[in-house]
């Protein structure tokens, strides 16, 4: 981890802004090629450079991983969980802007919503194209995320892409392409940002299920083994099995499923899925389209909280954690 300062003129604090690598890092080596690239190349301080809505203000800047966020492990993720830890606690800081890849920010938000609950705003910001594009999304997302992050009213986690903000529990990538790839379901967006001004929708994320996990976090060399296995047709009882039968140190503590329509498992697997519960593995479930379930009396296991699969999986690992 290395850190850079450019001093400026701010009347609110400054602003600490994290690089994790990812697209808008990323590198092609013909200007025109927006997906034949390598992610996680230039630095954070030279992404933000020359960007006119950055002029003048006080940034530190922290190169904490430099990834294609598809490869992030736990010790990356650690790394800025304790980072981010550290600069809310600085009360010269106001606002954390973190650059990130885009396949797993959704993971990474909710992470640092769940954990750390933020009083100040926490801005994730991303691109769909590398900075080398012709025309490349990440100068305007992360002249966005610092806009997000100077408005009055912000708090809590969120994910800036193309114009939008998203809250760290909803937010979901949707699309492999477009350059607004994300979506946040039926609860839609918290905010715009149009030319530099942030028009609010609806309240800032205020949710905080695994405070009490955050030095267990830290301080894990290894989280505890959930597996996430999906129903769909032709479905059975294998993978379960085999899950079961992994010798002791490596035998799973949770399986997380994603259920068809509204929390519905195939038979075979829902049978299997019991045996593993009695054996002692924790199943939770969540839907596989991402809609929280609506409960019925019959669903076959508990949901965490309406999350999707991504973030559900997370969450049984860290109560599993604390267990
Ligand atoms: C990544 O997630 O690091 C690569 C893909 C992207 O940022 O869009």
């Amino acid at each position: 981890m290395e850190k850079a300062q450019v001093a400026g003129e701010l009347s609110g604090g400054r602003f600490a802004v994290l690089g994790m690598g990812g697209t808008i890092a990323g590198r092609a080596e013909r200007a025109g090629d927006n997906v034949g690239y390598t992610a996680g190349q230039v630095r954070v301080e030279d992404l933000a450079a020359g960007l006119p809505a950055l002029a003048g203000l006080a940034l530190d800047f922290e190169q904490v991983a430099q990834i294609n966020s598809k490869d992030m492990r736990l010790p990356e993720l650690q790394c800025l969980v304790a980072r981010v830890q550290a600069h809310l606690a600085d009360d010269a800081v106001s606002a954390v802007i973190v650059t990130h890849g885009t396949d797993t920010i959704e993971e990474t938000a909710w992470l640092l919503q769940t954990l750390l609950a933020p009083a100040k705003p926490v801005v994730l910001t991303c691109a769909m194209r590398p900075a080398t594009a012709v025309s490349p999304d990440g100068p305007q997302n992360l002249s966005d995320a610092i806009a997000v992050a100077a408005h009055p009213g912000a708090r809590g986690v969120v994910v800036v892409c193309a114009g939008r903000v998203h809250g760290a529990v909803e937010v979901a990538k949707v699309h492999p392409y477009r350059t607004d790839p994300f979506d946040s379901g039926d609860a839609g967006v918290i905010a715009l940002v149009e030319e530099g001004r942030v028009r609010d929708l609806r309240p800032w994320p205020t949710q905080a299920r695994h405070t009490d996990r955050v030095s267990a976090f830290l301080a894990a060399s290894a989280m505890p083994r959930v597996a996430w296995l999906s129903s769909h047709a032709d479905a059975g009882a294998w993978e379960v099995e085999s899950l079961l039968g992994a010798p002791a140190a490596r035998r799973v503590q949770g399986i997380l499923v994603a259920a068809t329509g509204n929390a519905s498992l195939h038979a075979d697997l829902e049978a299997a899925l019991h045996k593993a519960e009695a054996a002692g593995v924790r199943v939770v479930l969540a839907n596989r389209n991402g809609a929280p379930p609506v409960p019925y009396p019959a669903q076959p296991f508990a949901d965490i909280d309406g999350l999707a699969p991504a973030k559900a999986r997370w969450a049984l690992a860290l109560d599993l954690l604390g267990a």
